[in-house]
């Protein structure tokens, strides 16, 4: 298979662990082993006894059950667990699809969702985000109007990354409608659930709405637990369950045992790594408020409604590559472009899931009262 450059995996390659101040990452504050151990007293006895050998190939059974709770109508023996998400989105696009095949994906996207359905020989139809009154939306009659006789899946992503967008309950319900009437295969990308500003704006994971969902969870983002590469699908279709299983011998095999027992530690406390987490993105978000309405003149400001990026824009022109150039240079700040999600010039992404924002805001600031004002 023939796949372009990953841009965003490129652009982090070359700058993250560079650029002073990354102040577009989207995942939250990470926690330390240490602090893992200590929320129980059990846990230094549980890691230092582990053996390292082989674990199970579908994830450890403790932890799918974990995974499992989180759901409503999924089971351990429904959640199978990956390295990272970023296997599992690989392996789904393989075990759905085939060359031929059309499929819709939400858009802008993280890179994989569009680019190896494109690799594989499918057609891809891109189902772009609107932007309306300084909100991001999704329309779902343009939805519709891309469906033709050969589309197989439907791959959106809420949260969304880039924007933040949090597609709503009833929205959700009319895009599993949809999909439920033609027998077309939904896979949601969740891996910022839990970050919803508004909890009672929390949506059903979508495998708990539709048998054809599969949905995408992570360690990596809510719970700030990246390097454990740990990720998972929950799915009641059991035969992409089984493709999945089966693909996943010629990729990983199986996961890392340690960091299967760290995410049993991290789910165990989820009330409070998230907690923890959302207070820190909710605090910055009224920085980022107050900031945009400072300088509206200069940035349109698109509000998320989930999760830890958001997606705002330069006015007037000013292209984000070379202002994101010329901003990591003089102050060491890191935004991302647009251009790496092949959006327009004047995007931006912003991350603010960490709790260094408030001092990589002030010098974006800084910045922006020397050089733009
Ligand atoms: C929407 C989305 N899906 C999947 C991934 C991959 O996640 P991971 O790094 O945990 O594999 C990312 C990472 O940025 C993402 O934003």
């Amino acid at each position: 298979m023939k796949i372009s450059e990953f841009k965003l995996e490129r652009f982090f390659a070359r700058y993250e662990f560079e650029a002073p101040y990354l102040m577009c990452c989207s995942d939250c504050e990470s926690w330390t082993i240490q602090e893992l151990l200590a929320f129980d007293s059990g846990n230094m006895e549980r890691l230092i006894n582990m053996g390292l050998g082989y674990t199970e190939s579908r994830g450890n059974p403790a932890l799918r059950q974990q995974i499992a709770s989180l759901y409503r109508h999924i089971d351990a023996e429904q959640v199978l667990v990956f390295c990272g998400a970023e296997e599992a989105v690989f392996l789904y696009m393989q075990a759905v699809l085939s060359p031929g095949d059309h499929v819709i994906v939400q858009a802008p996207a993280y890179q994989s969702l569009l680019e190896i359905p494109a690799a594989m020989g499918c057609r891809v139809d891109k189902w772009e985000m609107k932007r309306l009154d300084g909100q991001w939306g999704i329309d779902l009659e343009e939805l519709k109007d891309l469906l033709t006789e050969k589309t197989r899946a439907i791959i959106i992503n809420t949260p969304h990354n880039p924007t933040g967008y949090l597609i709503s309950e009833q929205e959700m319900q009319e895009i599993v409608k949809i999909a439920w009437e033609r027998d077309i295969h939904l896979f949601v990308d969740e891996v910022y659930k839990y970050l919803e500003y508004d909890l009672h704006k929390q949506v059903p994971w979508g495998c708990d709405l539709y048998e054809k969902a599969v949905s995408l969870g992570v360690m990596s983002k809510s719970f700030g637990l990246a390097g454990l590469r740990i990720g998972w699908v929950a799915t009641r279709d059991q035969d992409v369950y089984r493709t999945l299983a089966g693909l996943k011998d010629y990729t990983t095999i199986c996961s890392s045992g340690p960091s299967e027992l760290l995410s049993m530690m991290a789910l165990e406390n989820r009330e409070q790594i998230i907690n923890r987490n959302r207070k820190i993105i909710i605090e910055n978000l009224k920085l980022l408020d107050e900031f945009f309405k400072q300088y509206d003149e200069i940035f349109s400001w698109y509000r998320p409604g989930a999760g830890p990026i958001a997606f705002p824009a330069f006015r007037g022109g000013l292209d984000a590559e070379i202002m994101g150039q010329d901003l990591l240079k003089h102050t060491g700040v890191l935004i991302l472009p647009g251009r790496v999600y092949d959006y327009d010039h004047q995007h931006f992404r912003i991350g603010f899931g960490r709790k260094d924002f408030a001092n990589c805001l002030s010098r974006f600031e800084q910045y922006v009262k020397e050089r733009l004002l």
